[in-house]
């Protein structure tokens, strides 16, 4: 008696690859990563922050470091933390952070973001940091990692093991990690927006269903990569925190179907990008929901800016953004969610779409040629 056994296989789980696998989790792994958060007063508990009330309102300064796609999630995390709490926050690139004598003190929190926790050169920042006196929290998806056990205090990310070298939902985790880790700090230093963070934490528990029908829509995704394979360049367009998406959009297609792919923040436009618009050039455009700034009425103008020099538009918008919809080639509906929380949702098409295309061009999505899942040298 044989049975064939391959534990590759067993592992995907009946997916073709783990990147497929692990864009899927993704409803799991934010659900983990929220588990427990919340105390039977409605208020958010978040004791691996082993730092005092007084310490923590005292903090004058935030610096995010991280590489990658952490990075991009450093960038979403800057607008959240600043609304909320309204404490000044910078975002750096590890690789940039120590070697501009960046000025930082024992009243700045320096966050480090790292899904393998062993990225040199966001530890060497952590090194610099904690040199200078400044309390260091990571956000790592790795249990007692370098950069954690490097750190004064860690949050960590529940995605579990994550294979594919292109990370998914070591972001959207992260993502969730800031976004837990900004309302605490408001919460701790009493800033007015108690009843915006009390319905914001209602609504990140309801995310994991609301990612779940967005993965649950993937036959448009699959179809679009199919009647795109043959394109050679790719622009993603968002605003907000839509624009960390479209870096991140970009940046999955780089890495794994090797395309040249660019985004850029949609009030840029008329600054350059405008003049790669040629005729049939695909264009990832992310809608800001409709609210009080006016952001998305400017968005949707610059659908129709592209539209009418040739761009192939892939609009993502609100199901209840008519004028996004009429503007759009093909319209990605998204759910209605606040503006700071769209990124979890808005960024499940952009993978999806990166990962079939480079499926399709016979790639192997999980290990991209040149690029490492952990990169331990500078
Ligand atoms: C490499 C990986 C990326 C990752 C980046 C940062 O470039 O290929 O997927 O975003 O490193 O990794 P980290 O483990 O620090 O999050």
């Amino acid at each position: 008696f044989h049975v064939d056994w391959d534990l590759e296989a067993a592992q995907k789980q009946g997916y073709d690859w783990f990147m497929r696998k692990e864009i899927f989790e993704q409803p799991r792994a934010v659900a983990d990563t929220l588990l427990g958060r919340l105390n039977d007063r409605g208020e958010l508990v978040l004791d691996e922050i082993r730092m005092s009330p007084e310490t923590l309102r005292r903090i004058n300064k935030i610096v995010i470091v991280a590489c990658g796609t952490a990075f991009y999630a450093g960038l979403v995390a800057k607008y959240a933390i600043e609304h909320w709490t309204r404490i000044p926050c910078e975002v750096e690139l590890a690789s940039e952070f120590r070697y501009r004598d960046p000025i930082i003190d024992p009243m700045t929190l320096v966050v480090t973001i790292s899904q393998s926790g062993e990225t040199a050169d966001t530890l060497m920042a952590i090194r610099h940091a904690r040199e200078q006196g400044a309390r260091v929290i990571a956000i790592c998806n790795t249990n007692g990692a370098t950069i954690p056990r490097e750190s004064d205090a860690v949050i960590y990310t529940h995605a579990g093991p994550e294979i594919g070298v292109a990370s998914t939902k070591g972001f959207t985790t992260q993502l969730i990690a800031c976004y837990l880790l900004g309302l605490y700090l408001a919460q701790v230093r009493g800033m007015k927006y108690g009843d915006e963070i009390a319905a914001l934490l209602q609504e990140l528990e309801r995310m994991p269903e609301r990612m779940q029908d967005m993965l649950d829509a993937q036959q448009q995704i699959l179809d679009l990569a199919e009647e795109l394979k043959q394109e050679k360049s790719f622009l993603y367009l968002g605003r907000h925190v839509g624009y960390p998406m479209a870096l991140e959009g970009a940046l999955k297609l780089k890495e794994i179907a090797y395309l040249h792919a660019e985004g850029f923040a949609a009030g840029e436009l008329k600054h350059g990008p405008i003049a790669l618009v040629s005729e049939g050039l695909p264009m990832f455009i992310v809608v800001p929901p409709k609210g009080r700034d006016q952001l998305r009425d400017k968005v949707v103008s610059n659908i129709s800016e592209v539209r009418a020099r040739g761009a192939r538009t892939i609009v993502l918008a609100e199901g209840c953004d008519d004028e996004a919809r009429a503007a759009a080639d093909v319209f990605i509906e998204l759910p209605h969610v606040s503006t700071l929380l769209q990124p979890l949702v808005a960024i499940l098409p952009l993978q999806l779409f990166a990962c079939e295309l480079a499926t399709l061009q016979g790639h192997d999505v999980d290990q991209p040629r040149n690029l490492a899942k952990s990169v331990t040298v500078e």
